[in-house]
């Protein structure tokens, strides 16, 4: 018995960090995607096969045993064994098309791609379901995630969330290229996340105000993407650039990128976490592949997306 799912890896539009405190962020999934197949097995173990690691363990080992890019596979197969069928185990294989731990949203595709591929075995779930199980694998390996990643690679499309309210859709198809960038630095999510957290508590006040003036900007985007407005969405990747510098998550490599992929498109900024991880540019047919062109020129690596539509995908 098998069962595939793949998910797309996502975008950070606007709103990274700042969604931890509140704040509303625009996500969208891009058409590159991990595929996780799951088979049923005999011998009572949990075998995972993927290029960040490999492992053969039985269940009910503690989680934090686990080595931490594999937890959130474990800990739906271990679940799922405990909740359906003690005696059976579960070998899990991994493909992935995106890069992983660069802000792509590596993880969380392969929690929303892991959870339903580990669960269809046993059960049919709703999106809704795996969701769940999902932010709850996620959260083995960022335990204060706001979910915001997992929904979009769950949903598709172009979503805004808060912690609030939760998510939903946005319903306008812009027609526009991404041009995502690799910095090839290596960087931690929870690492940023907490030297942000330690930034806020010293400066209360500026960070306060900077969260206002993003709530603004992202009700000024959303009228932007209705109207397909590319010059001011482009416009305001640029201010959200601004915010994202001041509370210390850009670097020197990720402005030189930001710098030299601004210059052919309508406007760049790095995604996800920062602190290394990947920037993108918003560009449309006739300038994609000049700001290609742009940043291969100066070494950096780089290709162009759309957004993915589908989501979560069972096969
Ligand atoms: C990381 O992809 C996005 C952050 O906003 C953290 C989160 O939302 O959990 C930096």
């Amino acid at each position: 018995m098998k069962s595939k799912a793949s998910a797309p890896g996502k975008i950070i539009l606007f709103g990274e960090h700042f969604v931890v405190y509140g704040i509303t962020a625009i996500l969208c999934a891009i058409n590159k995607r991990i595929t996780v197949t799951t088979e049923k097995t005999s011998d009572n173990k949990i075998s995972i096969n993927s290029s960040v690691g490999n492992l053969v363990s039985s269940p009910k080992k503690p989680i934090n045993e686990i080595d931490i890019q594999l937890r959130p596979f474990y800990y739906l197969a271990d679940k799922m064994i405990q909740k359906y069928d003690n005696k059976s185990g579960m070998k899990i294989t991994v493909d992935s098309e995106i890069p992983l731990g660069v802000g792509l949203g590596s993880s969380s595709a392969c929690c929303v791609a892991g959870a339903a591929s580990i669960s269809g075995i046993f059960a049919k779930n709703s999106k809704e379901e795996i969701l769940q199980m999902a932010i709850e694998a996620e959260k083995t390996i960022f335990p204060n995630t706001s979910g915001a990643d997992c929904t979009v690679c769950t949903f598709g499309g172009l979503i805004k969330y808060d912690k609030q309210n939760g998510h939903s859709k946005i319903d306008s198809e812009p027609n526009f290229h991404l041009v995502i960038a690799n910095s090839k630095m290596e960087h931690s999510t929870k690492e940023v996340v907490s030297n942000v957290k330690e930034f806020k508590e010293k400066n209360e006040e500026k960070f306060s105000d900077i969260c206002n003036e993003e709530t603004g900007l992202i009700d000024d985007v959303l009228i932007c993407l209705k109207n397909n407005d590319l010059k001011g969405i482009g416009r305001d990747m640029i201010k959200n650039q601004e915010y994202l510098e001041t509370i210390g998550v850009s670097n020197e490599k990720l402005r030189d990128m930001i710098e030299l992929a601004t210059k052919t498109s309508w406007g760049a900024k790095l995604t996800g976490a920062g602190g290394g991880g990947c920037i993108f540019a918003l560009t449309d047919e006739n300038n994609m592949e000049k700001t290609i062109q742009q940043l291969k020129k100066n070494n950096y690596e780089c290709f162009s997306t759309k957004i993915d539509f589908t989501g979560l995908d069972t096969l």
